[in-house]
């Protein structure tokens, strides 16, 4: 018998990824990946770029770049960064293979077998994920509309955490923004201490109404002590999650090691996308592109919060999403959220339990609906679906 690491034992294959791999029926109406819609990928500009490359650029997209990154992309990318705000000038960048990489990098930094990790409950799954590889002791803490509790924050301080990880702009999944109050709050709080903070800021630019500073701006950049915070963004949701690429934006104090850590993981981040984003990213292309699906998502989420309000029983309570791809409902008190999600699958339609989001995998009585990759008339036919079960349940 092989003897397979303890973070390896750990691995189960849960009840609900079986249940899970039943919904592949191809009319399965899904709101349960993560994901832009295909459909709204930027075909044409990436075939424009392929085709204007020079022999130099074609060279260095097969060739290895840097472990940091592709030169040109770092520069473009520090001057995009810098546009929105961030402390550019007193940091380093870092490209990533996906922002989850950075997670994994930064998780790596700091966490031995059993140390603390605080995040919020619910947090991403992908970021929890990484956390128990690392064997650590996941520690949640619970939001409400406005961010995380702070007076729990300041008891789990107690715990000796290694690290915070939030997601502070268009979470996954409770799909809130945190007030400029609250924002400034966790800052207060975490100042005062040397334990890192991540910050997630994979769904900041896909924000539905631009009212500037209070709910998509970094931590990173409100805070006096943004050398304490490492923050992370990603390509996947404003380009393609093909293109497999993110960064870290962190102080002196974290980078070599972060560089070292990385050239151990993967040497370097894909070059050919690299190039891509890089082409993308100065041409102008992706501001527009970015504006353009801004627009789709608002409108489906729009249209999604309707669909709720008019389909499910009224029970249900969710906050209204100000950008991002999520919507995040508690169920009527009592309603098992896996036997709704038997039955909805069933009848076509899917989605992802909130207990899949709690650190713990706890039954938390929320689910939560992506409105990013379904059409405006699947909303309305998988919400009615899954309003239908609902209603079923509560008289049954
Ligand atoms: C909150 C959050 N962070 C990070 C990621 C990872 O994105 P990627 O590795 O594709 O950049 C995701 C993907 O869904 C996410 O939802």
């Amino acid at each position: 018998m092989y003897s397979f690491s303890e973070a390896v034992k750990g691995l189960r294959s849960s009840a609900i990824r079986d249940l899970m791999n039943l919904a592949t029926h191809p009319d399965m109406i899904s709101f349960a990946g993560g994901m832009p819609d295909n459909e709204l990928f930027p075909l044409k500009e990436v075939q424009e770029i392929v085709a204007g490359l020079s022999v130099e650029e074609q060279q260095a997209a097969l060739q290895y770049a840097p472990t940091i990154g592709y030169p040109p992309l770092l520069k473009e990318l520090e001057q995009w960064l810098k546009r929105k705000g961030l402390p550019v000038e007193s940091n380093h960048l870092i490209i990533t293979t996906g922002s989850l990489q950075g997670i994994n990098i930064f998780a790596k930094l700091f966490v031995n077998p059993h140390d603390v990790v605080l995040t919020e409950n619910p947090s991403f799954i992908g970021a929890l994920s990484v956390f128990n590889s690392y064997l650590a002791d996941v520690h949640g803490i619970s939001l409400d509309g406005e961010g995380i509790d702070i007076d729990q924050l300041k008891l789990a301080l107690a715990l000796n955490p290694k690290l915070l990880y939030v997601m502070p702009t268009f979470h996954n999944p409770a799909g809130i923004s945190y007030s400029l109050e609250r924002r400034r709050q966790l800052l207060e709080v975490m100042n005062c201490t040397s334990i890192p903070i991540l910050e997630d800021d994979a769904y900041g630019d896909l924000f539905f109404n631009n009212d500037g500073a209070s709910l998509h701006t970094p931590l990173k950049s409100l805070s006096e002590k943004e050398q304490q915070i490492c923050y992370t963004g990603s390509f996947s949701k404003i380009f393609g999650p093909g293109v497999r690429l993110g960064w870290m934006l962190l102080s002196d104090d974290f980078y070599r090691k972060a560089e070292l850590c990385k050239q151990a993981f993967d040497a370097c981040s894909p070059s050919f996308t690299q190039v891509l984003a890089y082409r993308f990213l100065a041409s102008g292309k992706l501001d527009e592109y970015v504006t353009k699906v801004r627009t789709i998502y608002k409108q489906r989420c729009d249209y999604m919060v309707d669909a709720v309000t008019r389909h499910f029983p009224q029970e249900v309570t969710f906050v209204r999403p100000q950008g991002g791809f999520y919507l995040w409902v508690k169920l009527p008190k009592g309603m098992n959220e896996k036997e709704l999600l038997k039955a909805t699958i069933a009848d076509g339609a899917v989605f992802v339990i909130g207990s899949t989001f709690d650190p713990l995998g706890a039954d938390n009585g929320y689910i939560r609906l992506s409105f990013s990759n379904t059409s405006e008339d699947k909303i309305e036919r998988g919400i009615r679906i899954i309003g239908n079960r609902m209603k079923q349940m509560i008289i049954e």
